[in-house]
């Protein structure tokens, strides 16, 4: 497979540069899968001034044109799933069903918030003062920054960018390092869906640059997902110059399964929770709070499960679980375990390290049963295909530990009580809650984000997502 070269794109421009750096598949590592230029400071002054140069006619354009062009990117990404997912998942290591499901997704964002953009709308209330009439409306922000991780590298460019274009904004997004082609494939489909110069740019670099645009005196608000320690340091910066920020970082995610539990539901919910995408995702099932009496039952067809899982290439049709990202997050996985094992964990199954045919990062699937809630492996966010039981006596002590610890993304509880489901639904402190479902697997179209630790700031997503990329500004009249 060949390899592309990619370039920024600012103002409407590709804009090459001299330093690049390979992207290697990480189901393969002898597969370079794009080159990627490393920008810095200039790269992010040039792609804010491009965004600021373009946002006083997008923002008064009608809501017709930012309609259309989300309306076309989105038809354009959905028709192209196939061959955009095969390269999502040649360059993250999802499996390829994984990676056409996320494009899918991605269109579908940007469909949706093609509707979205012709509902900006304000409200008309009575003044307290006769004569007098007061309206509100919503405005654009002006230029955001959109810093996105590599484990959905579309679809969350997608649900930041999407929300951002529909109400008048523009954007200067700075994709991670190990995803750049796909977050390039979806700046071409916007070029060549006709968007004006300089109001969707994309800009590639490491640290430096992140931070050159974090703290560039022009971007009005920042949209970040990544970890919880360089969140904190966004939000230091936005907040110094006032600008707008919004945090979607980590989570340690409780699934509860209570006794009276369907124990076949139970079983898919977690496997699926923890394991799927290769557990990268924030809202990974991660920690699994089990009631004592189906305990036994439950890990014992957990672990077989988990056992039966095919690891391989992301692109290889028997694959179920593809490799962590790069070497590195690989080699947290297996610390993780190791350090879950001195913590006293018994490891089920899982955690031997994996030589298969090709050199890639791959990570055995594990499960670590007799945790307890003050052990790292509970605490501590792995970002990989790992999860840990810890037994509980009812359901009282499930609730308990499950609001145990920092974050507070997702929670899940698998049960068939009503009372129960009922009252962890509301008692849970987590800023989405499922019952009977994984913690992970999100619609598109309703609010997305967690409490404590995990978020900060707005929510994103579907209609929540105007709260963000707009401003209201109240207005009153007499006459
Ligand atoms: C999902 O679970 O469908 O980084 C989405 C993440 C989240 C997105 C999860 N921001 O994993």
């Amino acid at each position: 497979m060949t390899a592309a070269t990619l370039a920024h794109y600012i103002g409407g421009e590709r804009v090459t540069a001299p330093a690049l750096a390979p992207s290697l598949n990480p189901s393969d590592v002898s597969d370079v899968v794009a080159l990627v230029p490393d920008g810095g400071a200039a790269e992010v002054d040039a792609a804010v001034a491009a965004a600021r140069k373009a946002f006083p006619s997008w923002s008064e354009a009608s809501p017709e044109v930012r309609s259309d062009l989300l309306d076309k990117v989105g038809s354009t990404i959905f028709a192209r799933r196939e061959e955009l997912g095969r390269l999502l998942s040649r360059e993250e290591g999802k499996t390829l069903p994984e990676g056409i499901s996320e494009v899918a997704r991605a269109g579908r964002i940007f469909k949706y918030f093609a509707g979205e953009a012709l509902r900006r709308h304000g409200q008309n209330l009575d003044s307290v003062r006769p004569g007098v009439e007061v309206q509100t409306y919503r405005q654009a922000v002006g230029v955001f920054a959109l810093i996105a991780p590599w484990n959905f590298p579309i679809a969350i460019p997608a649900w930041k960018s999407a929300p951002a274009l529909a109400f008048g904004n523009t954007v200067v997004i700075k994709p991670a390092g190990p995803t750049p082609a796909i977050a390039a494939a979806l700046a071409g489909i916007v070029h060549e869906a006709g968007a004006p110069a300089g109001v969707f740019n994309m800009i590639f670099g490491r640290g430096g640059m992140g931070d050159a645009l974090v703290r560039h005196p022009d971007v009005d608000g920042i949209s970040f997902t990544g970890s919880q320690a360089v969140g904190a340091l966004v939000a230091a910066a936005a907040v110094a110059r006032q600008a707008r920020v919004q945090l979607e970082m980590g989570g340690k995610n409780p699934l509860v399964i209570l006794d009276d539990a369907d124990l076949e539901r139970a079983v898919v919910v977690a496997l699926d929770g923890a394991y799927f995408a290769t557990g990268q995702r924030c809202t990974a099932s991660s920690r699994l709070i089990v009631q004592a009496g189906i305990h036994d039952r439950f890990v014992a067809a957990l672990a077989a499960k988990v056992a039966a899982l095919r690891v391989g290439h992301a692109l290889d049709p028997a694959t179920q679980l593809g490799p962590a990202v790069n070497e590195e997050q690989m080699e947290q996985s297996y610390r993780y375990i190791g350090i879950a094992r001195a913590e006293g964990g018994r490891v089920v199954t899982g955690g031997e390290r994996l030589q298969l045919a090709q050199r890639g990062w791959y990570v055995q699937p594990a499960l670590i049963a007799d945790t307890e809630q003050s052990m790292r492996i509970n605490r501590e966010e792995v970002f990989g295909p790992i999860a840990s039981t810890l037994r509980v006596r009812n359901y009282e002590e499930a609730l308990e530990a499950a609001n145990a610890g920092e974050f507070g993304l997702s929670a899940g509880i698998v049960t068939q009580s009503l009372k129960y489901a009922r009252h962890f639904q509301r008692a849970v402190r987590a800023g989405m809650v499922m019952v009977n479902l994984p913690t992970a697997g999100v619609d598109y179209h309703v609010p997305f984000g967690g409490s404590r630790k995990s978020s900060y700031g707005a929510r994103e997503q579907g209609f929540a997502a105007v709260e963000f990329y707009t401003q209201t500004k109240t207005a009153y009249s007499w006459s």
